[in-house]
């Protein structure tokens, strides 16, 4: 039986990855993807999706544009990270695909209800859509089995000294989505900057014969490319792809469920507070906080066995007409 999942993506560079990887398991449907501000514009993002939904010889996964800044933050770029198109300069080729005409939420909202088991939705960017349908469609709930969230860090951040990207770029969102009652799945920078292509197999899949490897051994290399230190976080991650990785392999993954806390203002604005004390404090003894949601946190990782598994998957993509 396939998971049925909808993405919502700031495509971005491994947001590239986790849709070839999506698109490419036999064990998940994507039945859209919505788009958001984050690491590109919003309509950069939406150009950088159709196109790579190309490259992934997709069949017809709609795709809408959603939010174009963060519920309340001004939008920030990330292109010191991901290139001044996303794709840190990949120049796919244009495509013939279009978004539908509908809102992100909207396509959100329809794909959930009218599905007839209920939808994985995986978060790969800040989560301002998704806080927008659970405040706008708070019925869709009822039809969402979990949301996997690339997302937060139960240690250092990366946006900040504490703060994750997607959680940094929205907090309020994050918030929403945290606190909405459906089971979440933290896929955290503790285990995201952990599964990793070494340089020498991104730089053979570059140069190689599979259409679809010299793109992803583009996409892993314009990461090493953008760190001046070979070892630093950014080299060969598969990024997102991992969050979508686990849900076709949980057992790769250690989990805990601990309380979850985004924080909202100051310097820890982002940051996920994740509680993993072994015993109640005084803050608990003495009602001195809120219940915190509870999330399933990933903390460990069988790296190798994660990037094997996406290495796979894609390359057992078909070459598209576009790209052979
Ligand atoms: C997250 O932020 C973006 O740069 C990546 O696409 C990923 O979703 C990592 O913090
Ligand atoms: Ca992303």
């Amino acid at each position: 039986m396939t998971v049925p999942v909808i993405l919502d993506v700031d495509t971005g560079v491994d947001d590239a990855l986790a849709i070839l990887f999506a698109v490419a398991h036999p064990e998940l449907e994507v039945l859209g993807i919505t788009c958001v501000a984050g690491n590109a514009a919003l309509d950069q993002v939406v150009d950088n999706t159709l196109r790579v939904l190309d490259a992934a010889s997709a069949g017809d996964i709609p795709v809408a544009a959603g939010a174009t800044r963060p519920l309340i933050a001004p939008a920030r770029s990330a292109s010191h990270v991901h290139g001044a198109d996303g794709l840190g300069g990949l120049a796919l080729p244009p495509t013939a695909r279009q978004a539908r005409p509908e809102h992100a939420v909207e396509l959100l909202r329809r794909l959930v209800t009218e599905h007839p088991v209920p939808v994985t939705l995986v978060a790969l960017a800040p989560q301002t859509n998704l806080a927008l349908l659970l405040r706008t469609h708070p019925e869709v709930a009822a039809n969402i089995e979990r949301i996997v969230v690339m997302g937060g860090s139960a240690s250092v951040g990366n946006a900040t000294a504490v703060a994750e990207f997607n959680v940094w770029h929205d907090p309020e969102a994050a918030a929403i989505v945290f606190d909405a009652g459906i089971p979440v799945y933290m896929y955290g920078l503790d285990v995201f900057n952990r599964v990793s292509v070494d340089s020498a197999r991104a730089h053979e899949l570059e140069h190689g014969a599979h259409p679809v490897g010299r793109i992803v051994g583009e996409l892993l290399g314009h990461r090493i490319a953008m760190s001046e230190d070979e070892d630093a976080q950014y080299t060969g991650l598969i990024g997102d792809a991992g969050a979508v990785c686990s849900i076709v392999a949980p057992d790769a993954l250690r989990t805990e469920r601990r309380p979850v806390r985004v924080e909202l203002a100051g310097f820890g604005r982002g940051q996920t507070l994740v509680d993993r004390r072994e015993f109640a404090g005084e803050d608990l003894v003495h009602g001195l906080v809120d219940a915190w949601p509870v999330v399933e946190v990933a903390l460990e990782v069988d790296a190798g066995r994660v990037a094997g598994l996406f290495l796979d998957t894609v390359l057992a993509l078909p070459a598209s007409s576009q790209y052979s």
